[in-house]
């Protein structure tokens, strides 16, 4: 949606892929969806460097509402565990220089069962939210056919344009239709959402990342397109940090996610990170790549019956980031290339290596060189023609 918001992918934290909904507070109290998770979640964001590197949106998922609506017809957080209601919770958030994101269901209920918003409380619900202080929504799509999918995204679009209040608005629309044209048209969503879900929710394993980048990179030619400054593909959390995956295929998905100019939006619990994870996910170069600011979406160049694919985004400056990644199970891959063969003109180019930090020698794009990829791991590179300044490499 073209009206200033969200010109970069946006950034931070969800509950929903590492919380889902829990709401036994009793015998779960660190854990369950509560105004305290959200504001322990608000002091690591604001504490740990995170908000400095862009990561600003905490964002409520499902499970946060009370199961009735209030008297006159509005949402309302369960009261014992969200006690200060959305209100006190938004003003924690702001205080500490974040954005309060929250989760509703275009449907009769949420996907967990809690209250929906139907096409007639479309209105009443966008200016509760923009009356609390939100600043951020995901409007789910359970509990609702296609036609009212094609009402009511586009009204909620406008229910909170109306509100006066700028709200990053990221619609699920196209997991619920296939994802793909002709049924979804992503013209018509690039005008009126900042982001959406395209495909099934991620899971906590490299089954569930493998099959995410496969499936958007089969389909770049219908999604690669769509995406721009104020409008973007989300393929769904990032899940580093959690039990799932080893440092090589957290590194994967960090990667795959900035050449996709994805909505990094970690779902993990910011209190007990591995500090390997935590560096990956605080990677200023990969963070960098994936908000470079013309927001071209990265593509799919080679995909090597090897099993070793390659992603190429071209940046600001002339500058592109390169992503050897290999889904063999095996060994380390030596995979030789060169950069005439992967889309990239003639010239010398300098290259740095980013999760090695590490410059390497300058290469002639037809020099072969050799890289050595870990099994469902990535060496991700960013590259510049040598005419560009060395100083900037190191921004
Ligand atoms: C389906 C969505 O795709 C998930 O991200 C999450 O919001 C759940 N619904 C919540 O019920």
């Amino acid at each position: 949606r073209d009206d200033g918001l969200a010109r970069t992918p946006p950034m931070g934290w969800m509950a929903w892929e590492r919380f889902r909904c829990e709401t036994n507070c009793t015998d779960n109290p660190k854990n369950c969806i509560s105004e305290e998770l959200f504001r322990d979640m608000a002091d690591r964001l604001s504490e740990d460097g995170w908000r400095e590197l862009g990561y600003k949106y905490l964002i409520i998922d499902d499970c946060w509402m009370s199961t009735q609506r209030d008297k006159e017809g509005r949402l309302q957080p369960d009261p014992v565990r969200f006690p200060g209601g959305i209100p006190r919770l938004a003003r924690y958030v702001h205080d500490r220089g974040l954005k309060l994101g929250i989760y509703a269901d275009l449907g009769t209920h949420t996907c967990m069962g809690f209250p929906g918003t139907p096409l007639n409380k479309i209105q009443v619900d966008a200016q509760t939210f923009a009356s609390w202080g939100v600043d951020y929504l995901k409007f789910d799509g359970c509990y609702s056919n296609a036609v009212e999918h094609m009402l009511g995204y586009p009204v909620m679009s406008e229910a909170l344009n109306a509100t006066g209040r700028p709200i990053v608005y990221s619609c699920s629309w196209p997991v619920y239709q296939g994802g793909l044209p002709p049924d979804i048209n992503y013209t018509l969503l690039g005008e009126i959402c900042h982001l959406w879900r395209n495909y099934v929710d991620i899971q906590d394993s490299w089954d569930s990342v493998e099959g995410i980048i496969d499936w958007f990179f089969n389909n770049q030619d219908d999604l690669q397109p769509a995406a721009g400054p104020g409008r973007w593909n989300d393929p769904d959390m990032l899940i580093i940090g959690n039990f799932g995956l080893s440092v090589d295929q957290a590194r994967s998905q960090m990667a795959l996610w900035a050449i996709m100019a994805s909505p990094l939006i970690m779902s993990n619990d910011l209190r007990d990170l591995d500090p390997a994870m935590r560096a990956i996910l605080q990677n200023k170069l990969v963070i960098a790549i994936n908000q470079d600011p013309a927001g071209f979406q990265g593509r799919r160049l080679l995909k090597e019956k090897s099993g070793i694919q390659v992603f190429w985004r071209p940046l600001s400056h002339s500058y592109i980031a390169l992503v050897f990644l290999s889904l063999r199970r095996d060994m380390p891959y030596r995979y030789s290339t060169c950069l005439s063969k992967l889309n990239i003109s003639a010239g010398v180019y300098q290259v740095y290596d980013v999760f090695k930090s590490s410059t390497l020698p300058q290469i002639n794009s037809t020099t072969d060189f050799t890289v050595t990829i870990n099994p469902s791991g990535v060496v991700m590179w960013l590259i510049a023609p040598e005419t560009q300044t060395r100083s900037e490499f190191r921004g």
